[in-house]
């Protein structure tokens, strides 16, 4: 593993080989980043990994202040895998004078669930994700499925900009008790980490439930439940069909249920098929 913090270090490292894989994280990596890590060190001759807490797609500055950071460890970790390139830009590398989100306008998904409940946040992330695609110019960028919507967002954003890499949506890594493993898991306290473990159990009942009942009587039922859930606070829970939430490009028909809750003050997301 070498860490760089100018973009330009690594450009003359891999602009002669046959493959790059890509992978954006915000850092304090677990399972879930190594996995996607793991998926682009097979796939590709070389793999670069960034570690950016993007201040762009934050709401607040408060919420962005809390962000865990660890990039010791993360490095050790990276230095753990085989050969990984390590992107480390400060604020100034990423965005030089120019901290400015972009606007994209990618319809309705975009407008509900994440796109709602934090506005301007899919700007942010856009913003920094496009640059880092056009900065590296990768063979292959590899994405969450945990952060479904983003996955889309990047996806329209690639075929939109008429960008030359593969996206590769991969599956959401999961702890024991199934709660997705989530940078932001580190700041629950263990009471509510204890209920953060039901979030899992809720989608799967929302599973089961939509065998036999409408989307009504399913949002209804998961509805209650999660009132039951103590520390716990549902922002929504909602079924799409996905190839419904794409609009820009074509996506297989497949059917998500999604939540969002605030487990005490900490947000967490998470999906599954349905
Ligand atoms: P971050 O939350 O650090 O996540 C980086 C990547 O890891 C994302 O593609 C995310 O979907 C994926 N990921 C996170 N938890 C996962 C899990 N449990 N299983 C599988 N994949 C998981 O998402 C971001 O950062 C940022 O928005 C970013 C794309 C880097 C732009 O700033």
């Amino acid at each position: 593993m070498r860490a760089y913090s100018s973009h330009k270090d690594i450009i003359k490292l891999v602009n002669k080989v046959d493959s790059v894989g890509l992978v954006p994280t915000m850092g304090s990596l677990h399972e879930g980043h190594l996995s996607l890590i793991r998926r682009a060190l097979s796939e590709n001759e070389k793999v670069i990994v960034s570690i950016y807490v993007n201040p762009l797609q934050f709401n607040s500055s408060d919420d962005l202040k809390k962000y865990p950071r660890d990039i010791k460890n993360d490095l050790q970790k990276l230095e753990a895998l085989s050969d990984i390139i390590a992107y480390v830009p400060n604020d100034n590398e990423m965005y030089k004078k120019d901290k400015k989100k972009k606007k994209y306008n990618f319809g309705q998904f975009t407008k509900i669930m994440e796109g709602k409940m934090r506005p301007g946040h899919f700007n942010g992330v856009g913003t920094v994700v496009e640059k880092l695609l056009r900065m590296f110019n990768p063979t292959n960028a590899y994405f969450g499925e945990k952060d479904f919507q983003q996955l889309i967002l990047i996806k329209a954003l690639v075929r939109e900009q008429k960008l030359k890499v593969n996206i590769v949506g991969c599956k959401t890594i999961r702890e024991d008790d199934g709660l997705a493993m989530s940078s932001r898991n580190k700041l629950l306290n263990n009471t509510e980490r204890e209920s953060a473990g039901h979030i899992i159990r809720l989608l799967n009942k929302a599973r089961e439930l939509y065998k036999s009942s409408t989307l009504e009587e399913t949002k209804r039922n998961i509805l209650k439940d999660a009132l039951m859930i103590e520390n716990l606070n549902l922002e929504y829970f909602e079924i799409h069909d996905t190839s419904d939430l794409s609009g820009f490009f074509e996506q297989e028909k497949e059917i998500r249920a999604f939540i969002a809750c605030k487990v005490g003050n900490i947000r967490l997301i998470d999906n599954v098929t349905i």
